[in-house]
């Protein structure tokens, strides 16, 4: 499959698979693919708290893409294909293990509160954890014994979803250690991949600082979704510096975008036999008071970065060269 020539499917039309708190997943071009669309919906205490952060889906798709194109690279088998763009990426579609897996190197979060650890004491080695994805339940931490007498994985499965948790650990410890920060702990989802007949376990789902604890290694200063749960506010711009460090972003301005309209219509005096016609049937209609019609065209583009004059620079220019035909028709760009 050549994932690089991505049929382009309009918004609109696309088959919607799933809604969840902070994602919504679509029918990809191919087969056994899906696009993943990052929201700007923080969530936590099983969504009782949620508030939108603007810009958190576009830098979770970035640090996302990092971290698995990353993994892909040095063989550890992910969904991740490519991101499409700002909030979207192509992912394979798997079946999902319905279990979060943790791993923690540093107590923080609910091992601290559960065994009375103090927050930030080093563990003597990392330490795995299962969590079984129920919302309703609250994810409750379950054991391997609760995993395989009800069958949410084989003693395989747990085996392949271990020696993954721990590279992935290894290397996302590494990462983030080389820019000055300390991973505490994360969790990760892991999907079976179903291929010719073989099923392989590969991680799947996100891993970013709404799905990592992160703590700046001189301050201690925490860069994740901590600063939701507990109201320290700054969420943005602590996922904008851990963007920032790991050179994924230059400038703040690739996060936000804003919404534009270009308007083309005729200009005075070319004949309109569109508008017209329509002037005719509104006539005989019935409808009152109508004295003459002209027809456009609208454009609604939505335009990355915060420059307003670079904005409305390249939607002239797009009108110029391709919107609109200038020799008959004028245009008005609006950013709205
Ligand atoms: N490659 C994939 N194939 C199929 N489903 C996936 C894949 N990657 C992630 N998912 C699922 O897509 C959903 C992503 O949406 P989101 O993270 O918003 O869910 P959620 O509502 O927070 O629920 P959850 O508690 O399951 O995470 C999750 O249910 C996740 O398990
Ligand atoms: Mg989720």
């Amino acid at each position: 499959m050549d994932f690089n020539r991505t049929r382009y499917i309009p918004m609109s039309r696309r088959r919607r698979i799933y809604e969840g708190k902070g994602k919504t997943l679509y029918e990809g071009p191919e087969p056994g693919t899906l696009i993943q669309h990052f929201k700007d919906d923080a969530t936590a205490f099983n969504a009782k708290k949620h508030q939108i952060i603007e810009g958190k889906g576009v830098l979770n798709n970035r640090i996302s893409e990092y971290v698995f194109q990353h993994l892909n690279d040095i063989g550890v088998p992910t969904h991740f294909i490519k991101r499409l763009n700002m909030r979207e990426q192509l992912i394979r579609e798997v079946e999902i293990v319905p279990l979060e897996v943790v791993v923690r190197n540093v107590a923080a979060g609910s091992l601290s509160q559960r065994l009375g650890i103090e927050e930030g004491t080093q563990l003597p080695r990392s330490i795995i954890e299962f969590y079984y994805k129920n919302d309703q339940l609250g994810d409750p931490m379950v054991s391997e014994e609760h995993i395989t007498a009800f069958g949410w994985a084989t003693p395989q499965e747990i085996d392949d979803m271990m020696a993954l948790a721990i590279r992935v650990n290894d290397f996302l410890t590494g990462l983030f250690l080389g820019v000055g920060i300390r991973l505490v702990d994360f969790k990760m989802e892991c999907g079976r991949l179903f291929e010719n007949d073989m099923m392989r376990i590969i991680v799947a789902d996100e891993i970013s600082p709404d799905s990592c604890r992160l703590w700046d290694i001189k301050s201690n200063e925490k860069m994740d979704k901590d600063r939701f749960r507990r109201d320290l506010g700054g969420l943005l711009e602590a996922y904008t510096e851990v963007a920032k460090r790991l050179g994924i972003l230059i400038e703040n301005d690739q996060l936000s975008s804003m919404k534009a309209r270009v308007t083309v219509t005729l200009k005075n005096g070319i004949l309109d036999p569109q508008g017209k016609a329509i002037e005719g049937a509104l006539k005989s209609l019935g409808v009152d008071g109508i004295a003459s019609v002209r027809q456009g065209k609208v454009f609604d583009i939505e335009v990355a970065g915060a420059d307003k004059a670079k904005a409305e620079a390249a939607l002239k220019e797009a009108a110029d060269k391709l919107l609109a035909n200038t020799v008959i028709e004028n245009y008005r760009v609006e950013i709205v």
